[in-house]
């Protein structure tokens, strides 16, 4: 929990004989810790009941098997281990830059995909029946076993061929 110290400008009306001068007050408020985009893919599965492997295939074929939990986010999983997905856009549904194919079965198990995923795969280069947008799928114990395939480019929406760096 995070203590914040605020400082305000009040009206103290009873200030006589200046009823409108404005004296700071300060207040300590309580504020909750809020996980940032990815952190809690950084933090290791508290059980074996929660733990969800994972295997990344990268474009040159390279497989990386990672110990994920359930609640990962496989784009933010594939940044803790240095997978090159990339997520220009941190999972705000604004690029494809996190396309994947999903292997074998597990496609079908996924949650169905949103309108605007549809709609951003549609432009994503190299498309396929099994094609996903990674920072959109987040594990499941169904999804132990699960085989995550990088294609071999995807589109970066920046114009001057910037890549982001994952943060
Ligand atoms: S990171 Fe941009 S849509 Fe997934």
């Amino acid at each position: 929990m995070f203590r914040l110290l605020l400082r305000q400008s009040k009206i103290i009306s009873h200030n006589y004989p200046n009823p409108y001068v404005r004296l700071p007050v300060q207040r300590w408020i309580h504020t909750t810790n809020k996980l940032l985009h990815g952190e809690y893919e950084w933090q290791d599965p508290k059980s074996d009941d929660e733990i969800v492997h994972v295997t990344y295939i990268d474009k040159d074929g390279k497989r990386t098997e990672v110990k994920g939990k359930v609640g990962d986010n496989v784009l933010y999983l594939a940044h803790r281990h240095g997978i090159e997905m990339e997520g220009a856009c941190e999972a705000s549904l604004a690029c494809t830059t996190c396309h994947v194919y999903v292997i074998g079965k597990y496609y079908d198990q996924l949650p169905e995909a949103e309108e605007k995923e549809d709609d951003l795969l549609d432009m994503a280069p190299f498309l396929r029946e099994n094609s996903r947008l990674g920072c959109q799928i987040i594990l499941t114990k169904e999804m132990n076993g699960m085989q995550l395939q990088l294609p071999n480019a995807t589109r970066n929406f920046y114009v001057d061929g910037h890549k982001p760096k994952p943060h």
